[in-house]
């Protein structure tokens, strides 16, 4: 392949495979990338690990506030929404509520979740056991996810399903089979209305739930108010559950393409923890996330002009040679490894500890649940180039 011809951008391109040749090409021939757009402006796209992670930290000359964090430049109105959402706020604001659902969203809590989760796991993993024959993603990746942000948020029974699909059509905005991108647009107002709902039912009474720590914690004179809260509501909605559904859902195509690590994670309890950031690193369930520069700089001979788009490539930077040793090789023992799967610096994932704990469960109880698991079709993926989905894995699981 040629430079000519690389265009990281067309969402095509990630509908059979991540396209990791062409990362890999760029990483090796043209780390910061000018890719051109159908509409003719462009990007610069950065595929090598320290220079995300330096653009994540330096957010004084990266915004995700100037332009949000998708590639495509929105309207007047739909930046104004965006820039409600913790995602693409620049400090100070960013640190004010970032800091409310930190106090709210403790280690503690999640800890607490830890029973709770278990029994979900297992409930997930006895109805998978019934059917055997199954899809992978939609019986048991999606099920541990969902569940866990509707009991943390503690979202009536009634509303949970049509949230799933709000989310999944937000998420999905480039895959034809999911949804038009007018229809996103639409999903993420009626997510925010419904959050608003639930703000203003809760705001003052003393609930225990994350939304009633979130909107009744003071902070220096400044609560969080109801739109506020309702544009976190979108976020922690579509954050917690398509990420960690990747997360499980490429973790066990990983696990069935390297039997031998299958098998030793079966056996070995113990080796899950450094196997989980591994397949973090090999999942990245986020492709890349965009900033906009605020000042003209120079990085690697290319100059980055005012206002120009950039895009940290995540998934090319957990897969950078000059960090990770034969970073083609799905090694469970990989130690260190210094993956961006959660991003890193001002918006390193929030909800990274618990989309940790529920792979740790998650695993555990399939381990103990299942003796055997082969694919019975092909897999099929999400036709996007911003989050790195699987929708569908046909499996058919052997119980002990
Ligand atoms: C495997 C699962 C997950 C992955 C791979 C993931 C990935 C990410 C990434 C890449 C970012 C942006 C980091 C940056 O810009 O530097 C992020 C931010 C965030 N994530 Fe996650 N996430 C996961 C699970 C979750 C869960 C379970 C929750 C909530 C329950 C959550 C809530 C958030 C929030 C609120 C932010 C915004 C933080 C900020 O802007 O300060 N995430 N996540």
């Amino acid at each position: 392949m040629k430079l000519e011809d690389v265009n990281i951008y067309d969402p095509d391109l990630y509908v059979k495979a991540v396209p990791h040749e062409t990362f890999a090409l760029l990483r090796a021939q043209e780390p910061v990338f000018w890719q051109e757009l159908p509409e003719g402006a462009g990007y610069w796209a950065l595929l090598k690990h320290a220079d995300v992670m330096a653009a994540s930290k330096d957010w004084q000359t990266f915004s995700a506030a100037r332009g949000g964090i998708i590639i495509e430049d929105q309207s007047p109105q739909q930046l104004a929404a965006m820039r409600t959402q913790l995602l693409s706020m620049d400090p100070p604001e960013h640190i004010r509520i970032r800091r409310i659902v930190l106090d709210a969203f403790t280690p503690t809590m999640i800890a607490e979740l830890e029973p709770w989760l278990r029994a979900r796991a297992r409930e997930i993993m006895q109805v998978a056991a019934e059917k055997r024959d199954c899809d992978f993603v939609r019986d048991l990746a999606a099920e541990l996810p969902l569940q866990t942000i509707n009991q943390i948020m503690a979202i009536p029974e009634a509303d949970r399903l049509r949230i799933v699909e709000l989310g999944d059509k937000l998420i999905g905005r480039t895959d034809p089979e999911v949804a038009a991108r007018d229809a996103a647009a639409n999903s993420a107002t009626e997510l925010g209305a419904y959050g608003f709902k639930l703000a203003n039912e809760r705001k003052g009474r003393g609930g225990k739930d994350l939304i009633s720590l979130m909107l009744n914690a003071e902070l220096e004179g400044h609560p969080l108010n109801e739109v506020e809260f309702a544009a976190l509501f979108v976020q922690i909605a579509v954050a917690g559950n398509e990420t960690s559904r990747s997360l499980l859902a490429g973790a066990m195509l990983a696990l069935l393409e390297n039997p031998r690590a299958y098998r030793e994670l079966e056996s070995d309890f113990a080796l899950l923890p450094t196997a989980i950031e591994e397949m973090l690193r090999w999942t990245t369930p986020v492709h890349y996330f965009r900033r906009t520069a605020t000042r003209d700089v120079e990085l690697r001979g290319k100059k980055i002009r005012e206002g120009d788009r950039v895009a940290l490539h995540y998934t090319s930077a957990n897969f950078d040679e000059e960090v990770f040793e034969e970073p083609f090789r799905f090694d469970i023992r990989r130690d260190p490894n210094p993956h961006l799967a959660f991003g890193w610096g001002e918006h390193f994932c929030l909800g990274a500890r618990l989309a940790r704990l529920e792979a740790q469960v998650f695993f555990e109880e399939f381990f103990r649940c299942f003796s055997r698991a082969e694919l019975t079709g092909p897999s099929r993926r999400l036709r996007s180039n911003l989050t790195n989905s699987i929708r569908e894995i046909p499996i058919r699981l052997t119980p002990r």
